[in-house]
C-alpha cells in the first residue's frame, strides 16, 4: 500500500505528465500555424511520450493498491514569439519536470518506500534525455538565427522523429 504522502506526489506527477502532453500539443499546433510541420511532428511525438509517462504512473498507483485522483488540467500557453521562444519554453518545462521527479524521489526516500524510488529511477534517467533533446533543438535554432534555409533543413530533420518504444515495465 502506498503511503499518503507518496501517493499525493505520484498522483501530482501523473497529472503533470498529462499537462505536459497538453503543452506539447499546444506547441505542435503553434508550429503547424507557422507551417513548420517537422517541428509540429516533433512536438506531437513529445506529447505522445508524455502520455506514456502519465500512463506509467497511473499503472503504478493501481498496482500498489491505491486509486488515482483527478484534478483539472491547467490550460497551457498557446502562442510563442518564435520557434526559439517555444523551444526554450520546452527546455524550461523539462527542467521543471526534472525538479518535480527529484521531489518525488525525495518524498519516497523519506518515507522509506524503496519500491517507489526504484520505479522513479526510470523517470530520473528519462529526464536526462528529455532536457537534452529540447535543449539540442533550442541550441540549433540559436545557431540558425534568421537563416531560413537552415531552418527548413532542421524542420525536415525533426519530421523524422517517431515514437520511441517504451522501455522497462510500465
Ligand atoms: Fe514526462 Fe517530458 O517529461
Amino acid at each position: 500500500m502506498l503511503k499518503e504522502k507518496v501517493l499525493a506526489k505520484i498522483n501530482d506527477q501523473f497529472q503533470f505528465e498529462i499537462e505536459s502532453a497538453y503543452l506539447y500539443y499546444a506547441m505542435s499546433a503553434y508550429f503547424e500555424s507557422i507551417n513548420l510541420k517537422g517541428f509540429a511532428n516533433w512536438m506531437t511525438i513529445q506529447a505522445q511520450e508524455e502520455l506514456t509517462h502519465s500512463h506509467r504512473l497511473f499503472t503504478y498507483i493501481i498496482n500498489r493498491g491505491a486509486r488515482p485522483s483527478f484534478g483539472a488540467a491547467a490550460a497551457p500557453k498557446q502562442d510563442w514569439k518564435s520557434p526559439l521562444d517555444a523551444m526554450k519554453d520546452a527546455y524550461k518545462h523539462e527542467c521543471k519536470v526534472s525538479e518535480m521527479i527529484n521531489e518525488c524521489v525525495g518524498v519516497a526516500m523519506k518515507e522509506g518506500d524503496h519500491m517507489t524510488t526504484t520505479m522513479l529511477q526510470w523517470f530520473v534517467n528519462e529526464q536526462v534525455e528529455e532536457e537534452a533533446a529540447a535543449d539540442d533543438v533550442a541550441q540549433k535554432l540559436k545557431l540558425i538565427g534568421d537563416n531560413s534555409g537552415a531552418l527548413f533543413m532542421l524542420d525536415s530533420e525533426l519530421s523524422k522523429r517517431t515514437l520511441a518504444p517504451e522501455t522497462g515495465a510500465a
